[in-house]
């Protein structure tokens, strides 16, 4: 069947993710692929996860397999709540919580309660592209703020929101930015709230990477600072325990919470329970502080790798971010060189990253910039690779 007219309106705008397509290259077991975004397999608790099922499955199994409620399984939510409160500084008597089926499903549940067709999203210029296209299916008009070292351009946020007034939502991901690896300042993070404040627009505060520091020092959540409720904040279990357990969280005020669960409802009932309960248990019984800081030192000893085969292999006309935490490099060519083009050859030569332009608000527009993933490969892999694309480069500029 010839479904070309019957695609709705807000998928036709949307196009298969230009990640997606890279993976496609990347997966090859020949390429080295610094183009993911994946979690280091060794950091999954596998035989604490193998036990706690075990256990679930002989204790509760009714629970496990029954349906469960929309806002979330009660005894997580409380731990996440506690967790949060203790560690952010997250969550007043105003706030409430949601489980939802990754942070992916907390951008979309947001777009779907705040948006209308045409209502404007500001976002930071690259942004993960997730998220993006999320908005792109709500026929939201996205306005991209230029990161600078700080995070969001002040100056441009401001403007931006008095020249729109269609804008409702301002998504920043401010610790560990996929794909920059920049963390916005405590300067900036007051300043954007002070700003949806003044223009009564919603923050969507995406903070996955967040308690993947290796070094530098701890910034407040916006979130933390939030005491309007203007902040959406949305934390994720991917990056600190599986992904594949589809485990994130939405904490926001209570005047938005009703549609947020009624939303929920429409779009899948609730998350996953089995899942729900794996990861209270292991909160409950095992250390997931411990867990992270395995983490946290996998990415500090391949950050600093990538980092220094940069340093040495890459033409001094090149400039890349230095990220305190989380799993992304950012790098900067010089004026008018097309990132795409330079993958295409580097895929030839079995490496792979993704081109800026990916993760930009105009994907068709060329970009100079491109995003490195350290996360999960081996050594070697880093240092052949790196030394491949300083060839490149050497070669290209
Ligand atoms: C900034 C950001 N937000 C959201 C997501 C989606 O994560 P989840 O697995 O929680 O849906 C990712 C995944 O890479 C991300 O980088």
């Amino acid at each position: 069947m010839d479904y070309s007219n019957l695609i709705s309106d807000k998928m036709l705008g949307v196009k298969a993710s230009a990640i997606r397509e890279i993976f496609k290259v990347a997966g090859k077991p020949d390429v080295i692929s610094f183009a993911g975004g994946l979690p280091a397999p060794e950091s999954f608790p596998v035989d604490a996860i193998k036990k706690i099922c075990n256990d679930i499955l002989d204790t509760e199994p009714v629970t496990a397999l029954q349906y469960g409620i929309s806002e979330g399984y009660a005894p997580l939510k409380q731990q996440i709540l506690d967790r949060m409160r203790e560690k952010e500084q997250i969550g007043t008597d105003n706030d409430d919580i949601i489980i939802v089926s990754g942070s992916q499903q907390g951008a979309d549940l947001t777009a779907k309660v705040l948006l209308n067709e045409g209502d404007g999203v500001i976002c930071e210029e690259p942004s993960f592209i997730g998220c993006l296209n999320t908005f792109r299916t709500y026929n939201a008009k996205l306005y991209g703020v230029p990161m600078t070292d700080e995070g969001m351009d002040l100056n441009v946020l401001e403007e931006t929101l008095k020249n729109n007034k269609n804008i409702k939502l301002i998504y920043t991901i401010p610790t560990f930015q996929n794909p920059s690896g920049i963390t916005s300042s405590l300067k900036t993070r007051k300043g954007m709230l002070e700003l949806a404040q003044k223009y009564n627009v919603a923050i969507l505060e995406d903070n996955p990477y967040g308690e993947l520091r290796f070094s530098g020092e701890k910034i407040p959540t916006i979130k933390s600072m939030d005491t309007t409720g203007n902040v959406i904040y949305l934390g994720s279990f991917s990056k600190v325990f599986s992904p594949g357990l589809r485990l994130a969280y939405l904490i926001m005020d209570k005047g938005v919470m009703e549609k947020m669960v009624v939303g929920k409802q429409a779009t899948d009932v609730h998350t996953n329970v089995f899942s729900q309960m794996i990861v209270s248990r292991y909160l409950k019984e095992y250390d997931i502080d411990a867990s992270i800081e395995n983490s946290r030192q996998i990415y500090k000893h391949r950050c600093e790798l990538m980092l220094s085969c940069m340093d040495t292999y890459f033409p001094k006309n090149v400039s890349y971010t230095r990220p305190e935490g989380g799993i992304f490099i950012w790098v900067t060519l010089p004026e008018g060189v097309d990132s795409g083009k330079l993958m295409l050859e580097a895929v030839k030569r079995k490496v792979a990253f993704v081109p800026g332009n990916a993760f930009m608000t105009d994907i068709e527009a060329p970009s100079n910039c491109f995003r490195l993933n350290y996360s999960t490969m081996s050594d070697e892999k880093i240092e052949a690779g790196i030394k491949i694309l300083g060839e490149l480069l050497a070669e290209t500029l």
